[in-house]
């Protein structure tokens, strides 16, 4: 029985240990908003699709200054909450950590500036 519940915990913390070290790493910012946010947004550095633009009002997150002049809270509040009639709140599926490296994410990507996109 001992040996038994010793090999159990083994296996155990092996599960617990493995994507322990994984999460020490960034979380995929990336991926997350390809998964989560492209449909409605639009491509990595773009607007969204001109009927989503129109029948939903879904703002293009990569114009100019438009993060810029958004703070860290408001935009992760977004994402927790949702904002206006179609964008749902996203607190239950998305981590806060998850949020976070969406949030990096965007401000990596995007145009500080009017001037850094044509
Ligand atoms: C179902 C479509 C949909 C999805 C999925 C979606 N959004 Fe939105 N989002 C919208 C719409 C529509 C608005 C405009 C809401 C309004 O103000 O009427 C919006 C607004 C926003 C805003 C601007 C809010 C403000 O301050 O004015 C941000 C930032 C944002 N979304 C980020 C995200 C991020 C990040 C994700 C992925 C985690 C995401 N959205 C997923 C539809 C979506």
């Amino acid at each position: 029985m001992k040996t038994i519940s010793l090999i159990l915990w083994g296996v155990v913390a092996g599960f617990v240990l493995i994507p322990g070290t994984a999460t020490a790493q960034e979380p995929p910012g990336r991926s997350l908003y390809e998964k989560h946010c492209r449909i409605c947004h639009g491509p990595v550095g773009g607007p969204p699709a001109p009927a989503m633009q129109k029948q939903m009002g879904v703002p293009d997150l990569y114009a100019p200054g438009f993060l810029a002049a958004r703070s860290d809270d408001s935009v992760v509040a977004v994402m927790e909450k949702g904002a206006g009639k179609f964008m749902k709140p996203l607190a239950s599926t998305l981590k806060k950590d998850e949020m976070q490296a969406i949030l990096r994410f965007l401000r990596e990507s995007a145009p500080a500036s009017p001037a850094s996109r044509p």
